[in-house]
């Protein structure tokens, strides 16, 4: 990404059109990558991936209550650095990882490797690559269903049903309307840092959130400013909103039948997880 100046901070539009100025942090830039890796696995937070206590109840929520303990052959999709794919696979699943973090799918390969678990991954794009098919489920979760554009969403979850075998079993994780219209209705914000996951140099970032009333959609905008030289980088992201009525239109028109609600992907209310759903669905 070009460097840029002060001065396009200054001449920023005012209000940024969705997906216009970027779509998403840059989670499959290498450096980056290696930053986000120990955020995701940092037990402090959940912002990358949640902490293991709550992976271990979500994955058995997919393991014994979703999947009836039916060992499968699974894929997932944004797989991180595969903290549900290893779990699932010591449960007996066969899995298939894709993501476009180089630095997660190495750790996922790594850990693969080093555990002899009968898990796959791929570094690939999930807008673009192709998924292969045989599945019992899929899963798309952490919210990432909302961040791709609706047309983009819609050709994944296309994919999705073509990857399963009758019968199978979408497992997504969005975020509620609610919470997306709360990230668009944010305030401005900004912080400074020696070193953080946006750079390893000390820096200052700034971050503009918009609602798109018309779109129903969220952007976050960030400014990182190089403290040191003065150049700016900038990324921006949008997320989607859905009603619960929008998902399942959404997953109807895509072929999928019986879709189920969860308020949490432990199957239970999740006071610390209200911002996400679960929800389930069949290929008829
Ligand atoms: C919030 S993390 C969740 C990771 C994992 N599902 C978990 O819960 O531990 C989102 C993941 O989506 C991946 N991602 C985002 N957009 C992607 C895309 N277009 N293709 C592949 N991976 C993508 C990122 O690299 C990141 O690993």
């Amino acid at each position: 990404m070009n460097p840029e100046t002060l001065l396009d901070i200054l001449h920023r539009n005012a209000i940024p059109i969705p997906w216009s100025e970027g779509d998403n942090i840059p989670w499959n830039e290498p450096e980056f990558s290696k930053r986000m890796l120990k955020e995701h696995l940092t037990q402090d937070h959940d912002l990358a991936s949640r902490r293991s206590e709550k992976i271990d109840l979500h994955v058995q929520f997919i393991h014994q209550d979703v999947l009836t303990g039916q060992p499968g052959h699974l894929l997932d999709l944004a797989c991180g650095p595969g903290l549900y794919a290893s779990r699932l696979a010591k449960l007996g699943h066969t899995i298939h990882g894709i993501d476009y973090s180089p630095a997660s799918i190495a750790y996922a390969q790594k850990t693969t490797r080093t555990e002899n678990l009968a898990s796959t991954y791929q570094h690939a794009d999930i807008r673009t690559t192709e998924y292969g098919d045989g599945y019992d489920a899929a899963l798309l979760i952490y919210g990432e269903f909302n961040v791709f554009k609706p047309a983009d969403i819609r050709q994944i979850v296309r994919k999705i049903h073509a990857a399963l075998k009758p019968g199978g079993k979408l497992i997504t994780e969005p975020h509620t309307f609610e919470a997306i219209e709360g990230i668009g209705k944010h305030s401005t914000s900004w912080f400074t840092s020696e070193e953080g996951l946006f750079s390893p140099k000390p820096h200052l970032v700034l971050t503009e959130n918009f609602w798109d009333e018309t779109q129903k959609t969220a952007t976050i905008r960030h400014f990182v400013v190089d403290a040191t030289t003065g150049n700016v980088i900038r990324y921006a992201q949008s997320l989607q909103a859905y009603t619960p009525a929008a998902y399942r239109k959404l997953l109807t028109e895509c072929g999928f039948r019986e879709i189920q609600f969860y308020p949490a992907l432990t199957g239970n209310p999740d006071p610390e997880q209200a911002s996400l759903l679960a929800i389930t669905a069949v290929k008829a």
